[in-house]
């Protein structure tokens, strides 16, 4: 096995996967600050555009698995949005305030504590080719996060499994990191090169339990790795053996207690 020497004794930082979202609704105010409390140094969220334009952080198409309405999130505007409970279904969900969460507001509480990176995740932007990015960056050049000369200690990543939306990202924004995210079985993507405009490799853990050598492959080649979504106190132990730089959890601070027990 080709040895992790590149990150050897630095931790993966440990970046919040929908907020704490094992232990709160996933991508509600609640389970960032929950991660942030827990010790997260990053959080991450998936973003779709509501029906009149504005970017909201919920990961499936439809809203029916968190939230109590039904369809697609890209049939209802923002004001319909905020009036149904996107925290209600989780177990520790009561008396969250309801309404869905923007992403304006999750930058918001990003850049209000120094030295955290939010990732973002577009949704498979098929429909809405390109707006998506187009109204993302417009958001983080309001926010002065997508220029080389920022003064935020806050800091955006831009990520998707889509090669077009990170594309795009990239040539909307050239300062801005990006993450290329890639299936286990994804043609290409093995020996660990990315095409240029990915900053950093997105394997899920599955690839790293049967191709460890991976994060050293993608290092040899200058590509930082961002595994998700990395639970088990096994593979984040393994995360940290590799040289993993990034490892999305639901559960951050189980993930600190690994990190620091290895
Ligand atoms: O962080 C990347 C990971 O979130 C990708 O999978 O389905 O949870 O968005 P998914
Ligand atoms: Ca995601």
């Amino acid at each position: 096995m080709v040895s992790a020497w590149h990150d050897r004794g630095v931790l993966p930082e440990v970046i919040a996967h929908r907020g704490a979202s094992a232990d709160r609704a996933e991508h509600t105010m609640g389970a960032y600050e929950l991660a942030l409390e827990q010790g997260a140094d990053g959080l991450e969220c998936d973003v779709r555009l509501t029906k009149d334009g504005h970017l909201v952080c919920v990961h499936d198409r439809r809203i029916n698995r968190t939230s109590n309405g039904v369809g697609l999130v890209s049939d209802y505007t923002l004001d319909q949005l905020s009036e149904l409970d996107f925290a209600g279904w989780h177990q520790n969900g009561a008396g969250a305030p309801p309404g869905v969460l923007t992403l304006e507001a999750l930058l918001d509480l990003t850049t209000a504590r120094p030295n955290t990176t939010l990732f973002v995740e577009t949704k498979h932007p098929v429909r809405q080719a390109g707006l998506v990015e187009a109204k993302l960056v417009a958001l983080l050049e309001r926010f002065g996060l997508a220029r080389p000369e920022s003064t935020s200690d806050s800091k955006v990543v831009l990520m998707s499994f889509s090669q077009r939306a990170v594309r795009r990202c990239k040539q909307l924004a050239p300062a801005v990191p990006t993450v290329l995210l890639f299936a286990p079985r994804a043609p290409g993507r093995k020996d660990g090169e990315l095409p240029g405009y990915a900053d950093i490799a997105g394997p899920g853990i599955r690839l790293l339990r049967t191709d460890p050598d991976y994060v050293a492959r993608a290092a040899q080649r200058g590509n930082p790795t961002y595994c998700w979504t990395v639970d088990e106190p096994a593979d984040i132990a393994l995360c940290q053996r590799l040289g993993v730089r990034y490892l999305a959890t639901n559960r951050p601070a189980r993930a600190r207690e690994v990190l620091r027990a290895e």
